[in-house]
């Protein structure tokens, strides 16, 4: 029997992926032959309605010195965490010397803003390359997880936290109690965490099942999160919606009491009742939409690839990992998927072996179809490929959709 990663409840998943590679775990061609996979199966906590993966594969499997995901290739996330931090010094300190520590600093993306300042800050963050890239943009960064153990030395050495963020980051975290637990003692009194994620009524609203993998562990909502904060007498005290990533959440937490509790919490926490998010039979039919969609895109695929046409992928994304592999592509069916992230250029795509190539490679020959992988950055890349339309080329997108233009 399986068990609830936030309430400890039996849990039993509604579907499964089939076997699944780590999403991030780009693969040289002598390495084929050891790929690691387990089994992706999705469920939904009857209990404390937390989304997650059943089976999470170590979190040392995806966190290490070769992490493919380095935040800063987004100009426009870039730009997102600049806004927020301009949010944060404008509104949210109220001390004269503030400690920002940010959870899953990555690259630096967000804390630059702060370090350009002269703001005192902290980055921890498990994987070392990605820490190398913050250090050498002269942000102070901590190599280890998070939890409470390193929470404890963070505050030794440090004291506590104005604000703690945690963007992106939630979600990947499979002992995620252990992480609430640290922010508990790291955050100070009258302290705000703030945390951002892809949220589960826009997944299952766009049928973009693709954001379910090896590392998101979990999808989180406002019924989650708050059962999980309430663990550690903390909670949410605002909600704020975006549209990054396919629509995420902003939550901004903090200890109990400390905080006027805005309305937004419980309007969201009336939607999610009321589209039926705390149900089973939402899920039954999320399954059979999955189902419908593979469908779609092997028939879509098929067809081109009859007509003698040739098809690439556009961003090697962690999320086309469960797509592409739920699908059953391989190079048959996609040439190659070109990503500007040097460090993922030359290799293989986790589980189909997929080449990774250039952008360069992109525009060099127009391919007669480009899949958009990168959905999401959707803006960007098409400005960045006006050529390839006017070229005669042709954009396939699928979420929510499938859609050619
Ligand atoms: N905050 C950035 C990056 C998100 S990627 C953004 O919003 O774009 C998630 C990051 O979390 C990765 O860099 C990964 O190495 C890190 N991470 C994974 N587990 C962690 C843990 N237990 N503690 C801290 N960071 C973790
Ligand atoms: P992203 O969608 O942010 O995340 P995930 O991997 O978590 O699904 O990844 C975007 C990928 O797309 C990243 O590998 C970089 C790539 N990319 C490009 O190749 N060109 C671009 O113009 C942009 C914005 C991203
Ligand atoms: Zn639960």
């Amino acid at each position: 029997m399986k068990f609830c990663r936030v309430c400890d409840s039996p849990i039993e998943p509604f579907m499964s992926f089939g076997k699944m590679p780590v999403a991030n775990a780009f693969i040289s061609e002598k390495e084929f032959n050891n790929e690691y996979f387990f089994d992706l199966n999705p469920a939904s906590c009857s209990s404390c309605h937390t989304f997650q993966i059943v089976d999470v594969p170590e979190q040392e499997k995806m966190f290490h010195d070769h992490y493919a995901y380095f935040a800063s290739t987004s100009s426009i996330m870039t730009k997102h965490f600049k806004t927020l931090s301009e949010e944060v010094l404008k509104d949210h300190i109220k001390t004269d010397d503030p400690l920002i520590v940010e959870i899953g600093s990555n690259d630096g993306i967000s804390l630059q803003h702060y370090s350009k300042l002269g703001i005192r800050h902290l980055g921890i963050d498990p994987s070392q390359n990605v820490v190398d890239a913050s250090r050498k943009k002269g942000i102070s960064t901590v190599c280890d997880f998070f939890n409470r153990q390193s929470a404890e030395k963070i505050i030794d050495q440090n004291g506590k936290a104005d604000i703690i963020i945690a963007t992106n980051t939630m979600h990947h975290i499979s002992n995620i109690r252990e992480v609430v637990s640290g922010a508990k003692i790291l955050l100070k009194k009258g302290g705000l965490m703030i945390t951002e994620d892809p949220y589960l009524a826009d997944m299952i609203s766009l049928n973009s099942y693709e954001q379910i993998y090896a590392e998101h562990n979990f999808i989180w909502s406002v019924s989650s999160m708050k059962y999980l904060f309430n663990l550690y007498d903390m909670e949410i005290v605002n909600v704020i919606p975006n549209k990054y990533h396919g629509g995420c959440l902003r939550y901004y937490l903090a200890h109990k009491g400390s905080y006027r509790v805005k309305q937004s919490v419980g309007l969201y926490l009336d939607k999610e009742r009321n589209i039926g998010l705390l149900e089973q039979n939402i899920y039954k039919k999320f399954h059979h939409l999955c189902k419908a969609s593979r469908q779609n895109i092997l028939k879509l695929i098929d067809k081109i690839k009859n007509n003698g046409k040739n098809i690439v992928g556009y961003g090697a994304t962690a999320k086309s990992s469960t797509l592409i592999n739920y699908c059953g592509l391989t190079k048959e069916h996609i040439d190659y998927i070109c990503d500007s992230t040097p460090a993922k250029q030359g290799l293989f795509s986790p589980g189909a072996h997929i080449p990774v190539v250039s952008p360069i490679e992109f525009s060099n020959k127009y391919p007669d179809y480009s899949i958009l992988f990168a959905w999401n950055h959707k803006k960007e890349i098409f400005q960045k490929e006006k050529n390839y339309l006017d070229q005669g080329g042709k954009w396939i997108e699928y979420v929510p959709k499938i859609n050619i233009t």
